[in-house]
């Protein structure tokens, strides 16, 4: 099929070089000319395990193209939307690219298209989008939802592997030709009207936020009754209608989905007249969670001013260069007004932007721990949890960390000379779980 993807993040990227690897003859269109410039020279302008080397070989076979405009010589069957969705100050999400798209294709797209949203949009998005169609005389072109599901870091595997694929449509023509473009696909497929789609994109992850900030309300009172989180995740995960992903409890979720998207559907409910209580204690908790290091900090420094505290880790998780909504970023933007000075340390990231401001990273723990009053553990990249912790501590000037991902042995960390916390208690000896 001859397939058109608007807007290269993380998501219309890998969707575009996915479906081409399928033989799907693919354009990629961004409006960013030096992104697109970039990517039709080979270079990947994200860090995402595998998709360089991936994007070099679809170029080579002639499978997918870049290009800073929605071209009308190239044939189009089916065209993908898939730019960003940010939050605005009310929660809402702004759909304004969304939209704007949605113009330039009425305009250019060839008669009888199919036009499906890959990005995370509103219930009712569909309709409206239809509805703009119709009022620019292109109601020939059907809108179908398309969510997606892929995970940064694992996003090439999760696209060509997905546990399931998800079919908003309105007609038995779209339905068939969304399993032609998914041919190559073994999953099940949910086929559902398009308003249910985009529920189930925003259900699933404010599902997962959830099961994540339950587990870390679970962690808290563990601290305070010497009961070791860790241990409760493995035993209420083994339960299968439980689960045991989604349960490690740390510094609360972050990146460019589940806080956007949680406090999008707070707004969803809102508008509805629905309060959506529980979802709102939900963002509430995370929210608290990724400022939890600072309540040890105090204790162990006393005053924060002039203490020098390093960050480990920038990135939202390991295996992305994602900075969007990373509880570092915040966590240092606290400490900061506390009066601490900050270094960063992160594998992947170089530099960073908050609020008009530059920030530079370094790759070298060491450089980073250096004469630190304290480190956080933020970014459970595994440069860190194999570090060489006894040489780390001797470059610091006071031995406290806080490992707030709990993957760091506490006994190791004492064997260093450090000062360990986490989050929930994590005894130093456990008998080990058959
Ligand atoms: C998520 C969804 O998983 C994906 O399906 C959706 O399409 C986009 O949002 P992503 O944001 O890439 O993907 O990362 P994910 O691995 O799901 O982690 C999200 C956040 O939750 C991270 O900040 C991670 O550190 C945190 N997390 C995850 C926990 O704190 N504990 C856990 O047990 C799992």
């Amino acid at each position: 099929m001859n397939v058109l993807v608007v807007g290269t993040g993380y998501v219309g990227l890998v969707t575009g070089l996915c479906l081409s690897m399928h033989g799907h003859h693919v354009t990629c269109v961004d409006q960013d000319q030096a992104k697109v410039d970039a990517l039709s020279r080979g270079i990947s302008p994200i860090y995402e395990p595998g998709l360089e080397d991936l994007l070099q070989a679809q170029l080579q076979a002639n499978q997918v193209q870049f290009l800073s405009y929605v071209p009308t010589d190239v044939i189009i069957d089916i065209a993908l939307i898939a730019v960003g969705t940010p939050s605005m100050a009310t929660g809402e999400a702004d759909l304004s690219a969304v939209f704007a798209v949605v113009d330039e294709l009425a305009r250019t797209l060839p008669p009888h298209c199919l036009l499906a949203t890959k990005s995370t949009v509103p219930v009712g998005t569909g309709t409206r989008i239809e509805a703009l169609l119709r009022s620019a005389s292109r109601s020939d072109i059907r809108v179908a939802s398309l969510p997606e599901f892929l995970r940064e870091g694992s996003a090439i595997n999760d696209t060509l592997n997905p546990e399931r694929l998800v079919f908003g449509v309105n007609d038995a023509e779209t339905e068939q030709q969304l399993r032609s473009l998914h041919a190559a696909i073994e999953a099940p497929v949910v086929v559902c009207d398009r308003a249910t789609a985009e529920m189930i994109k925003y259900a699933s992850n404010a599902f997962l936020a959830t099961k994540i900030s339950f587990i870390n309300e679970i962690a808290n009172i563990c601290e305070r009754v010497g009961a070791d989180v860790s241990k409760v995740a493995q035993g209420m995960g083994l339960d299968s209608r439980i689960g045991a992903s989604f349960l490690r409890a740390g510094l609360g979720y972050g990146g460019s989905c589940f806080p956007k998207d949680t406090r999008a559907l707070v707004n969803i409910a809102g508008q509805v007249d629905y309060d959506f209580t529980l979802l709102r204690a939900v963002v509430e908790v995370n929210q608290r969670q990724r400022l939890e290091p600072i309540r040890r900090l105090y204790e162990w420094l006393g005053d924060l001013q002039g203490k020098s505290i390093t960050l480990l880790g920038v990135a939202f998780k390991p295996g992305t260069d994602d900075v969007r909504e990373s509880p570092s970023i915040e966590l240092a933007r606290e400490l900061e007004a506390a009066g601490a000075n900050i270094r960063f340390c992160d594998p992947v990231v170089k530099q960073f932007h908050d609020n008009g401001r530059h920030f530079e990273v370094t790759d070298d723990p060491f450089e980073a721990l250096h004469h630190a009053d304290a480190a956080v553990l933020v970014t459970e990249w595994p440069q860190f949890i194999k570090l060489d912790w006894t040489q780390a501590a001797k470059q610091m000037r006071q031995l406290f960390l806080f490992d707030g991902r709990n993957v760091l042995d506490p006994g190791e960390m004492e064997a260093a000379g450090l000062i360990l916390s986490n989050i929930g208690y994590r005894p130093k000896h456990t008998y080990a779980v058959v």
